[in-house]
Parts: structure tokens; sequence; C-alpha cells
């Protein structure tokens, strides 16, 4: 087989690079490793930047996201009783967040890629990726018990975390910088109604809290709990008590209960692979870089890899340009380590570190209090939360 770009990973980075390349006139082929229905069994987070919905669009992939997604126009940190409002829209000049859930985005680009005949191998196996330095690099991989070759001009690794594609940069061209934190967070999907109309982050003595919702009657809420926890750990009475512990009174009075529909444990890390591009390698989401969760960056940093990677490689099909190819991996990692940096802002101020000291207790208490009073501070959270620009 040849084709222009081979892709390895179908999730949202894979698919929505493979779209918009699709669109411009760029072939590739998507290979991925386990079946479209584990794929889409996956629940992830749920808070989509103007710049991801914007994206999403031009992928001709936006049109539930436009229907069912809820604009949020703001949020809120609790801690002790106090509640402090993040005004996104107000403070940033009027922009929002969208909230819609990953694993439906993610639906809507394999329908997309339905849609327009998109060439792609699931549950494929032993893929290798060959001869990236010279100008012909070619893939092998398992499928249905058969090797396959597709020949190619560019390989984009968007094979997540766990994938195999970072390992082709070799370790002596390779930074790996890691942070890993000492605890986890337990999600539990419940149908129950949303404790409130936005998402409420919030810290407490007993530890961080989280209360999200998909709809108006699927709430998806988070607590920190060890790094040791498995979900077996965690029942649902468990869980709820110890939310409700976890708010403000105000909120705790309105949250409604019910049986858990999933329940799953995230391990909280900070890492970024450098560089994101190795010959003809391009590295994009989660296969260069995890953000904790707490600033909701996950999806929307692989959504700015990605608007970098397609534009590059359609500039480069179009007027043989290399340019942007060339300043992808500067361009993605100064977007990615700002969003690196606020996530581990927003994960220090509301969690409890194990074995933390008082003094790191005060601190961050420090920082909430100042929160509330400074319009400033309220600012700088906000500009990040809605995404910097591309
Ligand atoms: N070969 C082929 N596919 C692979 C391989 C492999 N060796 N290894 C992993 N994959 C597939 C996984 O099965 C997965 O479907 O690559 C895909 C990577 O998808 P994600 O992990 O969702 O990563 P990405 O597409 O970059 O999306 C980033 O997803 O993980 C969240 O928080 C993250 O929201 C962010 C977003
Ligand atoms: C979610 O809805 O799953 C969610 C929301 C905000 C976050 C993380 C996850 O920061």
């Amino acid at each position: 087989m040849k084709t222009q770009v081979v892709i390895i990973g179908g999730g949202p980075s894979g698919l929505l690079l493979s779209q918009l390349l699709h669109l411009a006139g760029v072939d590739s082929i998507v290979l991925e490793r386990k079946s479209r229905a584990y794929v889409l069994s996956r629940i992830r987070a749920g808070v989509l930047e103007q710049g991801t919905c914007d994206l999403v669009r031009s992928a001709k992939a936006g049109a539930r996201m436009d229907r069912d997604g809820k604009v949020h126009s703001g949020f809120a940190m609790a801690y002790n009783d106090q509640i402090v409002r993040i005004d996104l829209e107000g403070l940033t000049g009027g922009k929002t967040v969208l909230i819609y859930g990953q694993t439906e985005l993610t639906q809507d680009l394999y329908e997309a890629r339905d849609k327009l005949n998109g060439m792609m191998f699931h549950e494929v196996d032993d893929v290798e990726i060959n001869r990236l330095t010279g100008d012909s690099p070619f893939v092998t991989f398992l499928h249905n018990g058969e090797m396959h070759r597709i020949d190619c001009d560019y390989v984009a690794g968007c094979d997540g975390f766990h994938g195999i594609s970072r390992q082709a940069v070799p370790a002596n061209v390779r930074t790996e910088y890691e942070k890993v934190y000492p605890f986890s967070w337990i999600g539990v999907l419940s149908k129950t109604r949303p404790v409130d109309e936005e998402i409420i982050y919030s810290r407490s003595s007993r530890g961080f809290a989280l209360c999200s919702m998909r709809s108006e009657t699927l709430s998806r809420h988070y607590l920190q709990c060890p790094a040791t926890d498995t979900p077996e750990e965690w029942s649902d009475d468990r869980f709820w008590n110890e939310l409700t512990r976890r708010l403000p009174r105000s909120v705790s009075e309105q949250l409604e209960t019910g049986p858990s529909l999933q329940k799953s444990v995230t391990p909280l890390r900070a890492f970024i692979s450098e560089p994101m591009q190795y010959g003809r390698l391009f590295l994009a989401g989660d296969a260069a870089h995890i953000v904790p969760p707490t600033g909701a960056k996950g999806l929307n940093l692989a959504a700015s890899d990605i608007y970098y990677l397609s534009n590059a490689l359609i500039e480069f099909y179009k007027s043989g340009s290399n340019t942007g190819l060339e300043t992808y991996s500067q361009k993605a990692l100064a977007r990615v380590w700002n969003a690196s940096r606020f996530s581990g802002f927003m994960t220090r101020m509301l969690h409890n570190f194990v074995g933390g000291d008082s003094f790191d207790v005060r601190w961050e208490d420090s920082l909430l209090e100042y929160l509330s009073r400074s319009k400033a501070q309220q600012t700088v959270i906000a500009e990040n939360y809605v995404g910097m620009p591309y």
C-alpha cells in the first residue's frame, strides 16, 4: 500500500488529523490498535476551548457538538464554605467553553471519516515505523494475521501515552520531562441532575472534588484519592458520602445521588517529550504530552497540535514549503508548556498533597483567598481556561 501520511492511533488526534487532511486533498491511512467499540467506550473529559470547536467545525464534524454542547460562560472554585465564580465571558472579552464529552466528539469524528470513506484499520498489532530519517519511510503492521506495509511521505504519531511512536525517536535525541503526582482521581458517571449549571472545582481539607456534567441528566464527578486506590474500593455510597463532605454545604445540599454508570481511576501525571518531530515522524496529542486533568487541557492540546500539524502538511502538499513542518515542534511545545504550567498551578491550588506540610497547605489556602479578592488573578485563570490563542 501507499499513502501520503500514515497516522498511528485512531483517538481524537488521529481522527481529526485524517479528516482535515482528507478535506484538503491529502491522503492518509489510520492504524488503530483497538476496536472502534473499545475506543468509543473510553470516558474522558468534556471541556472544549473555542479553538478546539472551530477546528472540529472546519473538519465538518461539528453539527452534533453545536446542537448538543452547552456553552458555559463561567465556572466555580470553592474552598471551605466560600465560592468564587470565574466569569470566563466577562474576564476574557466574551470567550466561553463548550461542554461536550470527548467520547461523543470521537464518535462524531468516526462518522465524519465514514462519510468520506476514510481509510482506517482497526485491531492492528506490531506497528513498526521504518526509515524515518530518509525521504521514503514505511510502516509495517499485522492485521487479521497478515503483515502489511505502507509506503508514505510522513508518519503522524497519534497513538497516545502508551503508543510506540514516541519510542521511535532515538533516546539520545529525546528529552522527557515528567512529574507524577502522589494521588489519582476516582471519576463517576451517573444519571443524576448536575449539582449546578456550571462546573465546580472544590478544595477541602479532605482533598479535591470536582462536579462536572455531560447533560442536564448526566453528571460526571471526581474525587482526589490515593494513587493506589482501585474503583472496586469505592462503592457508590462511599463515593457520594465523601463527595458530600468535600463540597461547601450550599452545594452539597443540592447534590442528587444515584447508581454509577461508570467508575474509573486516573493517575495524575505531567509529561512532555521533546522534540515533537524526528525526521519524517511528527508526534501529536497524548503521544507527546500529558497534563493533569485539573485544567481540562488534554483534548484541547491534542487539538492545537493537530491544528499546527494539519496546516503544515497541507502547506507542504500545496506549495512544497517545509516551513510549517520545520517549526511544528517548537510551536506546539510552546503551547503545551503553557498549558502544563496552568494545569500544574490548578492542581497545586486545589489538591491536598499527601505528606505535604502545613506551610504548603496554608500557602495554597492563601492563593484561593487572594483569588477571591483579586480580579487580576481571576483573569489569569480565565484566559488560560478558555485557552491561549494558537
Ligand atoms: N498502534 C496503533 N494504535 C495505537 C497504538 C499502537 N501501537 N498504541 C495506542 N494506540 C491507539 C490507542 O488505542 C488510542 O485509541 O492510539 C489512540 C490514542 O488515542 P488517545 O489516547 O485518546 O490520544 P489522543 O488521540 O492524542 O487524544 C488526546 O485523549 O487521552 C485523552 O486526555 C487526552 O483528551 C486527551 C485526548
Ligand atoms: C469532565 O467533565 O470530565 C472534566 C471537567 C473539567 C476538568 C476535568 C474533567 O478539569
